[in-house]
């Protein structure tokens, strides 16, 4: 069995178009544990779902695991990938180190432009829709020590031109985002994209 960690902030639709494509795949793969900073409603639609959530250095949850902790736990778990699905917080050097390339993210634009601190969420999307770019879009990269900033594995864009607001642009992202992430999940699980770097 293929084990993934799903690391969420927020309302959690990567988590679930995840679950739905594996699923849907009767693949090999589970996602094995949901891990979260705060309580959250992808905690509780994995909870309904019936998969281990974990809370990390949460100052929303007294029942928070350190990253130390947390590492234990996820390799006695025989994790194979973690996915990073809106989790807000940067992930610590340590903990990036002992799962080297084996983090990978979705950011909500066209990686190297709108990243690295504070270029999360909405802000990404404000930043986009002031600079009047014509396109935005979405991508999956490595997780390495350096925010936004590993290697590229997919990347879709989509047109933004007619969109009259940040919120509109985020919609239209939303949706590539949802379908490249389980893309370039299969694929790791395929054997087909190689993340040692
Ligand atoms: C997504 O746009 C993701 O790229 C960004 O935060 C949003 C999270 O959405 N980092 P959800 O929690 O997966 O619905």
């Amino acid at each position: 069995m293929f084990n993934i960690a799903v690391f969420v902030s927020g309302r959690g639709s990567n988590f679930l178009a995840l679950y739905e494509s594996l699923k849907k795949r009767q693949s090999e793969a589970q996602i094995a544990a949901v891990v979260a900073d705060r309580n959250c409603q992808a905690v509780e639609k994995a909870k309904e779902l019936g998969i281990s959530t974990y809370f990390v250095s949460s100052k929303s949850r007294e029942d928070f695991f350190t990253y130390e902790e947390l590492k234990q736990i996820l390799l006695e778990g025989e994790t194979n990938l973690i996915v990073l699905a809106g989790f807000l917080k940067k992930i610590p050097d340590t903990f990036v180190d002992s799962f080297k390339s084996r983090i990978i993210n979705i950011h909500p634009a066209l990686l190297p432009s709108y990243s690295g601190k504070g270029m999360y969420g909405i802000n990404v999307h404000k930043a986009v829709f002031n600079s009047r770019e014509r396109y935005s879009g979405a991508t999956v990269h490595i997780v390495d020590k350096i925010y936004d900033h590993g290697k590229i594995l997919a990347q879709q864009k989509v047109d933004i031109s007619t969109a009259k607001s940040p919120e509109e642009i985020a919609e239209r992202v939303l949706e590539i985002e949802h379908r490249i992430l389980p893309e370039v999940v299969r694929k790791i699980i395929e054997g087909k994209i190689n993340l040692d770097t």
